[in-house]
Formats: C-alpha cells, structure tokens, sequence
C-alpha cells in the first residue's frame, strides 16, 4: 500500500481525466466536506452538473468556498479534472494566499480504461475525444507540476496504483501544539558564549562539558526547555561556542531552536553561495574557520533544518526570531518563513542603513503570546501580548529569557560592548505611546464583536449595534485612554401583584429566593444620575499630562462638569480619599468609583425643562380650567358625571406629577448643590472588589462621607435576611417609607456581592421603584387603573438577560485594567457595554 503524505494544512488539487476516478477516490480517502467538487458547484449555481455553461460561476463559487475553509485552516480537496496548467496556476496562488501548501495527487490512467467507464455511465454524455484531449493535456501538465508551485506531487500511476494508495496526514513541522512546556526563551545570542553559559546558570540549567572542558548540553533539573529565538551567531566572540551547546541541547531534546536571518545567511555562505560578510558574518566564518569540517558541516545540517516559527503550548505560544502576524502562525508559505526570519520589512532604509521594520506588534490583537528578538531593544517589554527578548547582549546590553508560563524575565549583562551599534538601543516602543489613543484601531471595534468575559463567556456585539455605539463613542464620549468602565443596566423585579402598584419589594426578594440567595442587602436608590468616578494621582496610568486628576463620566461616557469645575469636584473628592485612609488601605494612587451624582437636574435640566417641565405646566394650565368649566355645567344640570370625575382625577395626577420631577431638580452653582453618592469601589491599582460585600463598599463610602459631607453624600441602606419575616417585614416597611414622600426606591443586592450560584450568575441588583416616583417614568395618569392594568404586561427576561451581559463586560473592562492589558482590550469590553444599549428593550423598565 503506497503512502501518500499529505500536510495537515494543505488544499490537494486532484488532476486527471474525466473517468479516472477522482471524485470515487476523493470520496474513499477524504471527509465529505474535505472535498470541493467542481460538478457540485456546477449544480449549486444552474441546477445541472454537467452544464459547460456555468464552469465560470461554478469556479467562482468554489474558489471562494475553498479560500473560507483554507482561512479556517481546513484540509481542502479540489475535485476537477485540473489537466490545464491555468486551471491549476489559480489554486496555487488560492493556497499561497492563505499561505497553506499546494499538493498535486495526479491520477494517470489509461485513456482506454476512462472511455470505457466513461460509456457506462449515465452523467457523462461526451465521448471519447474529450477523452483523448484531455489525456494530451495531462502528459503535457506532468512534466511541469513541480515548477508550478506544488510542493508535494504525488503521481498515481494505473488503476492498481490508485486502489493501493493511502493517505497519510502529516502535521506541518512548525505545529508542536503537544509540546507545553515549561520553556525559557532565549534573546539573540549572537556568538556571546559566556553571557549564556551565565544566563543558563542563572535560568537553573547545569552545564555538561566534554573532554576538553567545553559546555555541549544544558540540562534543567525540572525539565524546563529553552528555546533559541535565532541569531545564535555572528559579531560576538565566540559563535562555534555558542553553536556548540546550542546544537548539543537542541540534539538532546533540552531546547527547541528557531532561525534567524544571521543563520539563514550563514547556511548560504556555507553551502557556497556568494553572500556578503558584513553585519559580523566575516567573524564568525574566522572562527569556524578554525573549527573541523565535521563541525562546520553540522553547523550546516543544524542552521538547515530550523523550522521558521514554532506554534507550542497547544497554541498559546508562538516563537520566531522576528515575530509572527496572527494570520501566519501554524501556516507554511514563502512569505510566513520571511516575516518569521525578517519581519515586516518595506525595503526602505533608516537613516543608519539598516532596513525599516514596521511595529507589527503594535497591531497585534492574537490571543497566542508571540515571542521574539531580531530589534535589539533596552528592556523586554510586552507590546500586545508579544515580547521582543533580543536585549542587544552583543552591543553590550543584556542577555534575556522569558519564563513560560510563569511570564517572568531574566537577563545577565553583556561582559562588553562585544560589538559597536550603529544604532543606540532603544526602548520597544516607549511606554507613553503604547497607550497612546493611537494604539487603538478602528478595526477593534466595527463589525460583529465578540467580547470573552470571566463571568458570561463570549458576549456578542451585532455590528449594528457596534455602529450606534461607535457613533456615540466618537461623538460624546471622552478620550478612551480614561473610560475604564461603564456601568450596566438594572432590571425592576416582575410586576407586583398588588392592585395599586407595578413595582415591590416582595418581587425582588422572590427573585432572589429562587436563585437560592438570600442575605440581601437593600440600598437607597439616590435619585440623582449614574456616575463613574475616577480618580488618580498618577495621571501617567492614563496616559494624561501631569496635574490631571481624573474625570467624572455618566452611564454613556459623557463627562459631567467641564475641566474647572471636574479638577475642583476631585480636588476635594481626593482630600476625602485621603482623610478617610483609603490611599494607604488600597495600596493604590488611583481608584474606581461607582455612584450617584446628584441631584438629577445637574444633567438632566434640559430634559426636565422640555420635556417634563411641559406636560406639567400644560396639564396643570388646562385642567383647573376644565375642572370648573364642568363643575358650572353640572351646576346647571347638565350631565357630565363622568367625564368631570375623570378631569378632576386627571389634574390631580398633574398636580402629583409636577412634584414627582420638582423633587429632583434643584439649583447648583459651580460644585455649590452638588452631591455624590458613592456605593461600590471599581477598582484600584492591582486589584477589583467585586467579591468583596456589599457591608465593606457601604462601609467606605461612609467614611468617605464622614469625611466630606457637604460633598459626600451617604446611601442608606438595610440588611435582609430572607429567612427572617421580621427582616424581611422591616425592609418592606423602610421601603414604604423611603417612597411614601416621593423617594426614588431602593435597590436589592446579594449582599455578598458578585454571586454565581447553579444556574450561573445572578443579577448584581434588581431596583424597585415606588409609585410616584413611576410616574415620571410611565406618565402622569399611569395610576388609572385601566393604564395600571395596562400596563401590567410587561416583561422582564430580556431587561435580565441584557443586565447580566453589561454586567460580565464592565468586570471584564476592570479586569483587564488592574491586569495592566493594552488599552484596546479594556476598550473593547468598555464599547461593548455601550453597544448593548443599543438593543431594544421597553426604556421604562
Ligand atoms: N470507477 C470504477 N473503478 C474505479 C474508480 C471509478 O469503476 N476504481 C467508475 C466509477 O464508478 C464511475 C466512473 O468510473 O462510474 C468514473 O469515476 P469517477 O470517480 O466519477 O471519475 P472522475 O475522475 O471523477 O470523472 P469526472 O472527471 O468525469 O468527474
Ligand atoms: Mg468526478
């Protein structure tokens, strides 16, 4: 049985002529959708398999549904008879373009044997010049397939030879996905024998040394590998010495290796091939010089065989010497090998002569952390979950590694400027521009997003709804450099079932009964509006100019005050920070704030005004008027019974309406009437306090309160017990009261805080707003009760559902941010709250 190999990731071009068995042998070797047959997509776009006519559309169609699947990294079939050298030359440039390999499988039967099988069959109605022609076109094609970029042909020779063959699936060689470490990669070394003999040592590796006393293994006694980034050789004083334990290592399965442009252009010298000595190749080969043949042929044999990248870790990491785009890593083409030995290059110079290497990096957005060296730099920095570890050791910097998994650098310094620089080291990229506003891209957030969190798995964002939050983003919001969070909405509990009344208590404490929570915590709801507060004294964090403070934004990004007034409001705010302790407890110069600022017509005034402000002063105008007017026409005898008893309760809910939104609405001038009222602490250097109870954040922002109380305002709030009807009584009776003169309501919390119970996470809060406070919300008359009745069907799920996915992405923003990620993670999970307001939900719940 004849093996065939063919790569994991490949697209195999079946050739052979019409009756020589390809589809039978494509359906025998190959998984149904593996293969893409030309008829097939003959009968997808007219219905007829056979139908000349539509070989354009047909190819078309298959072209595009090969280049998905090539895309995806899927083996791919092409099942055509592919006997003329153009038909093939578009299906290696499709595999080139998504940078798998081109195999050839060609089926050579004999003419007469595809006339014969060709007659019996019902689908084919050509005859045997077809046949014939395209039996002179595979003997001419034969010659040539090599040439035409396969780089596998496999040539069946005869019906015997086809039914033999098997299909083997090779992994590429760069897939050692099973290969998890723990690893130590190494920077270039380029010919620094002793600075990594130390930094072996330092790493935890024991040397082995032959007869002679020369270092030719590294062993570590915890199994740990070290992996050369490429660049072993080269402008240093020793590059046999390194070669040598590097190859000795390499060899005993104590370091994987991969190569660097130094190498690649050391393999041609040795081989013979005129390439010029600069850049330290002209050392090296005095050193070699001195070394046997046997030596300089396995240096040879060694630098021939390293494979360009190494996919490791079951695809969490990817080295090669100059990096890798995520669309190249695990895929074999010429131009994957040049970015992984070269990088991004533009063929340009710098003003030193050296070529131009684009910050690919910064643009990095894989989940695969990518290690690599090739840009000597001052320190090992991470840029995008990439880290560039050549610390120039050679022109006298360091020599560095990077513990993997445990992410931590390592580096000895150079012993000398082993060779001068023409350029001076420098920083990666300097850290003010890595969270520059610039290192965002627009591409991180158009389109259908998909945002993983640590409470709610992966949370879709529909394009629409990402254009609607884009063009609020861009237009409203502040700089994304200091919008860490939004807060996310709150569901109301299910209807009540009292007559009078859509909202309750009873119904959020049955919510929570249900989910198996039951110490609670009941929170004043201020009414005022939502704000975020943050607050530093390092304004570097953020990538702002010394002496900012911060910002206070509302629930869509919007800052609150303009610059005057918000350094005032954190002046202060910071003085209570301090006074209170908060700084030194927290271990941060910077914090997170979730509150409420009041009162609601700080920005809410022009809405009040035209809006609410309106129907009062209409309703209130005109229905005194009516009132009498009917009065005087029942006086007279007329019967309008009804109608005035409808009038009267009409400009009586006016009246009540009126001094629901006047409640909320007063003057401020500057900071003069202007109150916060913190409940929850975000985030700080370091840390989030999600799982921290709800009594501790409470706790805080009364000591912040303690200490400002002008600007400080305190939240009241009550523990419940559900176990306990007295507890549970005594909430109701707080609530009645908190309501009864106009109160906004108050909010229900697992005390404990962040709660995942059976079902999965449970709603961080469920408001219950009281009865006149609903009118602002649902209209003046909304306590008739043929509108309560109304408007009783209403439905909560979807509010819940949206609650809890704004709720997971603001955690997840905060996670991001304590755990020091680039500015376009924490973005993308801060839009895609703002993007789920874009879903449609009843606006009054
Ligand atoms: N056949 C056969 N013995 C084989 C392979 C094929 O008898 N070892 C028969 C099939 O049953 C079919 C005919 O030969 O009736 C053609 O085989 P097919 O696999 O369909 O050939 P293709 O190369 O796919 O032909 P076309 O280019 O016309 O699609
Ligand atoms: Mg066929």
């Amino acid at each position: 049985m004849a093996a065939l190999t063919v790569p994991d990731m490949s697209l195999v071009v079946l050739v052979g002529t019409s009756g020589s068995g390809k589809s039978t042998f494509a359906r025998e070797k190959f998984a149904p959708f593996e293969t893409l047959s030309s008829d097939f997509f003959r009968g997808l776009v007219s219905n007829d398999e056979n139908s000349q006519a539509a070989t354009g559309a047909a190819f078309e169609a298959l072209r595009f549904v090969a280049g998905q699947r090539l895309k995806a990294g899927l083996l791919t079939v092409i099942d055509a008879t592919n006997v003329r050298s153009e038909d093939r030359r578009s299906l290696v440039q499709l595999a080139r373009d998504h940078d798998v390999l081109p195999v050839a499988i060609v089926l050579d039967v004999p003419e007469r044997v595809c006339i014969e099988r060709n007659a019996a069959r019902s689908d084919r109605d050509f005859g045997a010049r077809v046949i014939k022609r395209q039996h002179d076109e595979l003997r001419r094609s034969m010659r040539s397939l090599g040439k035409e970029g396969f780089r596998r042909v496999h040539t069946l020779d005869g019906v015997d030879a086809i039914a033999a063959a098997e299909i083997v699936r090779e992994p590429l060689l760069n897939d050692l996905r099973h290969e998890t470490g723990p690893f130590d990669a190494i920077g270039d070394v380029h010919g620094c024998r002793s600075e990594l003999e130390a930094l072996l040592g330092e790493l935890g590796y024991v040397l082995q040394r032959d007869e002679l006393g020369r270092p030719v293994d590294a062993v570590h006694p915890e199994g740990r590998r070290a992996i050369f980034l490429g660049d072993l050789v080269d402008r240093g004083p020793d590059t046999p010495g390194v070669l040598r334990l590097a190859m000795g290592m390499v060899r005993s399965g104590h370091a994987l290796a991969v190569p660097g442009n130094h190498e690649a252009k050391l393999v041609r010298s040795l081989q013979g091939k005129r390439v010029q000595t600069s850049h330290g190749l002209a050392e090296t080969l005095t050193q070699l010089a001195a070394e046997t043949p046997e030596f300089r042929a396995e240096v040879e044999r060694f630098a021939h065989s390293l494979v360009g990248h190494l996919v490791l870790d079951e695809g969490r990491l990817v080295v090669a010497h100059a990096g890798l785009i995520e669309a190249y890593q695990g895929r074999a083409s010429g131009r994957v090998r040049s970015f992984a030995l070269y990088g991004d290059t533009t063929g340009e110079t710098d003003e030193y002569g050296l070529p131009v290497r684009l910050p690919w990096a910064d643009d990095y957005r894989g989940s695969a952390t990518v290690l690599y060296g090739h840009t000597p730099t001052l320190d090992a920095e991470w840029v995008n979950n990439t880290m560039c570890l050549d610390t120039g050791c050679v022109f006298g910097g360091k020599l560095s590694a990077l513990r993997y998994p445990e992410r931590e650098v390592v580096s000895v310094p150079a012993e000398q400027v082993w060779y001068e620089p023409v350029k001076p080291l420098a920083p990666v990229v300097p850290v003010a521009e890595q969270r520059a506003a610039g290192s965002l891209s627009i591409e991180d957030v158009l389109g259908k997003q998909v945002v993983e969190t640590g409470t709610h798995g992966r949370i879709t964002v529909r394009e629409d709804h990402a254009a609607g939050a884009l063009e609020v983003m861009s237009r409203w919001a502040i700089d994304p450099r200091h919008l860490m969070y939004l807060p996310p909405t709150m569901s109301p509990p299910a209807t009540s079932k009292r007559a009078d009344l859509l909202e309750h208590p009873d119904e959020a404490f049955a919510y929570y009964r249900s989910e198996g929570v039951t110490e609670l915590v009941c929170e004043e709801k201020h009414m005022g509006s939502r704000a975020v507060v943050l607050l530093t004294r390092n304004p570097a964090r953020f990538d702002a100019p010394a002496g900012w403070r911060g910002v206070v934004h509302t629930r869509t990004g919007r800052a609150f005050f303009d610059d005057a007034t918000n350094d005032e409001f954190l002046r202060r705010l910071d003085a209570a920070v301090e006074s209170a302790g908060l700084w030194q407890e927290l271990q941060s110069d910077w914090l997170l704030l979730d509150a409420e600022l009041l009162p609601w017509s700080l920005k809410a005034g022009d809405m009040i005004r035209d809006q609410y402000a309106a129907v009062g002063a209409a309703a209130t105008g005109a229905l005194p008027h009516a009132v009498a007017a009917l009065a005087a026409a029942a006086e007279r005898g007329v019967d309008v019974g009804d109608l005035l008893a409808r009038t009267r309760a009409r400009a009586d809910d006016a009246s009540l309406y009126v001094d629901a939104y006047r409640r909320y609405s007063a003057q401020t001038e500057g900071l003069a009437g202007v109150q916060l009222a913190p409940f929850q602490v975000l985030a700080a250097e370091g840390a989030t306090f999600a799982t921290r109870p709800h009594s501790w954040h409470l706790d805080v922002a009364a000591r912040l309160a303690a200490a400002d109380a002008e600007l400080i305002r305190q939240t009241r709030s009550l523990a419940v017990d559900l176990g306990d009807d007295a507890s549970v009584a005594a909430a109701i009776e707080w609530w009645d009261a908190l309501t009864a003169d106009g109160g906004e309501g108050m909010v229900v919390k697992p005390m404990a805080n962040l709660t995942r119970l059976g079902k999965g996470l449970v709603q961080p809060g469920v408001k219950v707003r009281g009865r006149e406070y609903l009118r602002i919300i649902y209209g003046p008359d909304y306590t008739e009760p043929e509108n309560l009745a109304r408007l009783r069907d209403r439905n909560v799920a979807h509010k819940r559902s949206l609650a809890l996915r704004e709720y997971s992405l603001g955690l997840e923003s905060l996670d991001r941010l304590v755990r020091g990620e680039p500015l376009w993670r924490i973005h993308q999970a801060v839009f895609a709250v703002l993007a789920m307001e874009s879903e449609p939900v009843d606006p009054r719940l």
